[in-house]
C-alpha cells in the first residue's frame, strides 16, 4: 500500500488492515524501508502476558532509515531547520547529509566514552540541534535513549535516571526560555548527587551560564567532538530491541518508563506521518512540541526524518518576544504543515488579533492538534483565523503508549467533524466497552476506549516492571489494550475523545498523575493528607485543585500555599503546580478507605449540587464541611 489518496482508498485500506493485518503491515514494511535482514513473522500477540512482537527476526537500524537511505536522493535537501529562542540569532539549517555526519560524529563520541548497545543514555536538554542529534546518535549505536523534558525538576530527573540505570547524561549549561535562562546544568548536578549509575555527563554550551564542571565526570560537548570521524557504522538491531524509554505519568505510583522497540516503531511513525499529514515533497513541516514528549519523538524526529521531510525545531516559547511568534515563524519559513496543542491554540486565540494580522499565514496547508480534546470554540478559531477556512485540521488522538497517531482525519482525504478525532488509521481497530466489560456493537455509543488489534508501535513493556504493564493496560479488559480514555462514537463511526477515565489529569496537554502530586504535597511536614483532582480551565483544558488536611492542631500559616507550590516544583516540576488550594478539615472515604474523587471533582469545578449517592461513605458529613471551606453550599 502506498499513500492513501481518497476516501475509497481509505475504506479499502481500513478493511485490509482489519481483515489481514499480516498482509497489510508486511506490505507496507517491505515497501518502504532498508532492512538488514527480513522478518520471519509479521507479528505475534499474547494479550494475557502482554507480549507483542513485530517483524520478528528482522534486523535494521532506524537511523539508516532516517539518514543513510536518503543520502543519494535527498542528501542536499534540508532535513532540519532550527529556529532559536531569540529571533535575532541565526537559525541553523542542516541538510540530510550534514545531519548524517553530525549524528555519526556524536555516535563515535558516545562509543569513545564506552557506550554500547543496550546502555541507557539520559538526555536532559534544551530544544537545540544537539538534542535531535543525540537522540539519533544513541539509536545509531543501539543505546537506549531516555529523554527527560527539560522542565522537570532535579528530583524527577534523578528518579528517571535511576529507574533506567543510565550511564551517560547529556545536558547543557542552560536553556533559553523566552527572556529566562533555566540553569539546566545546576539542576542536573543536583540530580546526579542521587545517581550512582552515571559515569559521564556531556555538557553542550548554549547559554554561557557559569557552571561547575566535575572533574572526571563532566566533559564539554565541543571538546569531545574535535577531530572525531564523521562516519560511523550503524549497529545492527533486532526488530524487537528497545529503541527508547520515555516516562509518562500514571494514575497511581511513579511515572512509567514506556519502552518502544526498533522495527515496529519505525514502520508506524513513518506510516502515520505520511498518511495523516499527507506530506508533499519540498514542504516545511513544523510540530511545536518538545522532543521531551512522545509527540516530539514521533513527529519532530523519527516520523518526518524516516519519510524524508523537512522538520522544524523551535527552541523558544509561543510568547517571546510576543504572542505573535508562532505566526512570524510560519511566514519566515513558509511553513506548510503546523501541528500544535489545544492549550496553545486557546492561549493564542486570546491575544490581540494584530499579532496575527501582521503575518500572512499564506503557506499553511494543513493544521494539526494533539494532546487533549479540543473544544469547539478553539477548533473554529484555528480553522477560521489561522487556516482561513482552507486548511484541514487533523485532530490526532494518541498516547505515549501507542507510539503514533491512532485516530485522526487524514488531511484533505477523510471528512472532518469539529471536536472529533474522527476515524482510526487503517490497521487500528478501536472499540468502546460498556461498564460490564463488553464491547458495544451499536454504532452510536459511549464507553471506555480500547484497541482490539495489536499495531506495530505499541509500547512493549514498562521498563523494569512488566507486571505493571499487564495490570495497567491489559487486565481491565482481557484481550484488549485499555487506553484510559473515554470516547463517544457517532452514526458515521467518528470518535470523539471525552477525556481520561482514570486519575490522570491533562493540564496544558501534559499528562499528570494525581497520586504523584499528592505524594509531593504530603512531604510537607504540616500536611497530614491531601487529595488532588482536575477541574475545567479555559486555557489549560484542566487545572489542578488540591485539598489539604493539616496535621491536627496546626493552623495553616500565611506562607503555606507558597511552600506547597515550591514543594511541587522541586519534586516534580513547575508544570505540576496546583492552581487552587483548599484547606479542609478532612477527606471523605469509601469503606475501603479510598477518597471518592468524583465528589471533589464536582466541588473543584464550583458545583456543590447533585453530588449523587454519598451514603456509602464512611464519613459523609465531611462533604458538607469541605463545601463550607470552599464557600459552596452542597447537596450533601
Ligand atoms: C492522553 C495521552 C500523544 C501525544 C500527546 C499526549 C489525551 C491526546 C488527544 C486528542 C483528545 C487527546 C488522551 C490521551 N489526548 N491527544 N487529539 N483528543 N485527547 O501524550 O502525554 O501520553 O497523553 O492525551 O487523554 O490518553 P500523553
Amino acid at each position: 500500500m502506498t499513500r492513501i489518496q481518497n476516501t475509497v482508498d481509505y475504506f479499502e485500506a481500513y478493511e485490509a488492515g482489519k481483515l489481514n493485518p499480516e498482509g497489510f503491515w508486511g506490505r507496507y514494511a517491505s515497501h518502504e524501508f532498508t532492512w538488514r535482514a527480513p522478518w520471519h513473522n509479521v507479528y505475534s500477540a499474547d494479550f494475557e502476558q502482554a507480549r507483542f512482537r513485530w517483524f520478528e527476526g528482522a534486523q535494521l537500524n532506524i537511523t539508516e532509515n532516517c539518514l543513510d537511505r536518503h543520502l543519494h536522493t535527498r542528501g542536499d535537501q534540508i532535513a532540519v531547520i532550527w529556529e532559536p529562542n531569540d529571533p535575532i540569532e541565526e537559525p541553523i539549517k542542516l541538510s540530510y547529509r550534514e545531519l548524517y555526519h553530525r549524528v555519526c560524529q556524536t555516535a563515535n563520541v558516545l562509543k569513545r566514552l564506552g557506550a554500547s548497545k543496550g546502555d541507557r543514555i539520559c538526555l536532559y536538554m534544551p530544544m537545540i540541534p544537539e538534542l535531535l542529534i543525540s537522540v539519533l546518535a544513541c539509536a545509531r549505536i543501539g543505546a537506549i535513549h531516555s529523554v527527560v523534558f527539560a522542565g522537570f525538576s532535579s528530583r524527577s530527573l534523578a528518579d528517571r535516571i535511576n529507574d533506567a540505570g543510565c550511564s551517560i547524561l547529556i545536558t547543557a549549561d542552560g536553556s533559553f526560555r523566552g527572556d529566562k535562562i533555566v540553569p539546566l546544568k545546576d539542576i542536573a548536578d543536583q540530580a546526579l548527587e542521587a545517581c550512582n549509575s552515571v559515569r559521564k555527563s556531556i555538557v553542550v554550551k548554549r547559554t554561557e551560564t557559569e557552571i561547575q564542571m566535575v572533574e572526571g565526570r563532566d566533559v564539554w560537548w565541543h571538546d569531545l567532538h574535535t577531530g572525531v570521524a564523521e562516519i560511523c557504522d550503524a549497529e545492527v538491531m533486532d526488530s524487537e530491541d528497545p529503541l527508547f524509554i520515555l516516562y509518562t505519568s500514571g494514575s497511581t505510583g511513579r511515572p512509567k518508563g514506556m519502552v518502544h522497540t526498533c522495527g515496529g516503531y519505525m514502520v508506524y511513525t513513518c506510516y502515520s506521518f505520511e498518511q495523516v499529514f499527507q506530506y508533499r515533497d519540498g514542504e516545511i513541516y513544523w510540530c511545536t512540541a518538545d522532543i521531551g514528549w512522545i509527540t516530539g519523538h514521533s513527529y519532530i524526529v523519527y516520523g518526518p526524518l524516516l519519510y524524508g521531510a523537512t522538520t522544524m525545531l523551535f527552541e523558544g516559547v509561543p510568547s517571546y518576544p510576543d504572542m505573535g511568534r508562532f505566526w512570524q515563524i510560519v511566514d519566515k519559513y513558509e511553513v506548510n504543515i503546523f501541528y500544535t496543542a489545544p492549550t496553545a491554540i486557546r492561549a493564542l486565540a486570546q491575544c490581540d488579533p494584530k499579532l496575527i494580522e501582521r503575518s500572512s499565514l499564506r503557506s499553511l496547508r494543513v493544521l494539526g492538534t494533539v494532546g487533549e480534546p479540543i473544544n469547539l470554540e478553539a477548533w473554529e478559531w484555528y480553522n477560521d483565523v489561522i487556516g482561513k477556512g482552507q486548511c484541514p485540521i487533523v485532530d490526532t488522538w494518541w498516547q505515549t503508549e501507542t507510539g503514533g497517531i491512532m485516530i485522526s482525519p487524514l488531511a484533505g482525504i477523510t471528512h472532518l467533524k469539529p471536536t472529533f478525532a474522527t476515524l482510526p488509521l487503517p490497521g487500528i481497530v478501536p472499540v468502546l466497552m460498556d461498564e460490564h466489560g463488553n464491547e458495544i456493537h451499536e454504532r452510536i455509543a459511549e464507553g471506555k476506549l480500547c484497541i482490539k488489534q495489536p499495531w506495530p508501535s505499541m509500547a512493549r513493556t514498562i521498563y523494569g516492571d512488566h507486571q505493571r504493564f499487564i495490570d495497567t493496560y491489559f487486565a481491565h479488559f482481557p484481550g484488549y489494550y485499555f487506553t484510559g480514555d473515554g470516547a463517544r462514537r457517532d452514526l458515521d463511526g467518528f470518535y470523539r475523545i471525552t477525556g481520561r477515565v482514570d486519575d490522570v489529569v491533562i493540564v496544558s496537554g501534559h499528562n499528570l498523575g494525581t497520586a504523584e502530586i499528592e505524594n509531593a504535597l504530603d512531604e510537607h511536614e504540616q500536611v497530614a493528607e491531601s487529595a488532588v483532582v482536575g477541574y475545567p480551565h479555559p486555557i489549560k483544558g484542566n487545572a489542578i485543585c488540591a485539598f489539604i488536611v493539616m496535621d491536627s492542631n496546626i493552623q495553616a500559616g500565611s506562607t503555606l500555599e507558597q511552600e506547597l507550590l515550591d514543594l511541587v516544583s522541586t519534586i516534580i516540576g513547575p508544570i505540576a503546580k496546583p492552581d487552587k488550594f483548599y484547606i479542609v478539615p478532612g477527606l471523605h472515604k469509601t469503606r475501603s478507605g479510598k477518597i471518592m474523587r468524583r465528589i471533589l471533582r464536582k466541588l473543584a469545578s464550583g458545583d456543590g449540587q447533585d453530588l449523587g449517592d454519598i451514603s456509602t461513605l464512611l464519613n459523609p458529613e465531611i462533604v458538607e464541611s469541605i463545601g463550607q471551606s470552599m464557600g459552596l453550599t452542597t447537596s450533601a
